[in-house]
């Protein structure tokens, strides 16, 4: 009896010590809004754009520290690039997405971007 009382304790206590985790966005399409979500770990939290699957490269994008767990990135990364979410929390914790590759879209304003490169 007295072994269940702890275990039904320790349940209680899960929600607070979830492991920090980065949601893999759906879809990554250029120039148009994605919402960037992470659970877990201890705010504030740090996000960063990583070329895809390389933890150790210079991030390409980096954000402002922020208390939410979720972020509108509006994405500002040339088509067919791949890249790796990194988020950061305040002790020091990282996890990473799966990689996504961002998708060409349709906004004219992106080409003439690319076109003055
Ligand atoms: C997060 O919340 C703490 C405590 O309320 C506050 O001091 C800090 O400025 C906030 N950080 C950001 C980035 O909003």
């Amino acid at each position: 009896m007295k072994f269940f009382a702890v275990s039904v304790v320790a349940a209680s206590l899960l929600p607070s010590i979830l492991a920090l985790t980065v949601n893999t966005p759906t879809s990554l399409i250029t120039c148009e809004p994605s919402l960037l979500e992470w659970s877990g770990g201890t705010a504030p939290y740090y996000v960063s754009i990583l070329p895809g699957g390389d933890v150790s490269g210079s991030a390409l994008r980096t954000f402002d520290a922020t208390n939410a767990t979720e972020y509108t990135w509006t994405v500002d990364i040339g088509a067919d690039t791949e890249i790796t979410v990194e988020l950061k929390d305040s002790t020091g914790t990282i996890a990473y997405s799966a990689e996504v590759d961002i998708i060409a879209g349709s906004s004219t304003k992106y080409a003439l971007f690319v076109a003055s490169e």
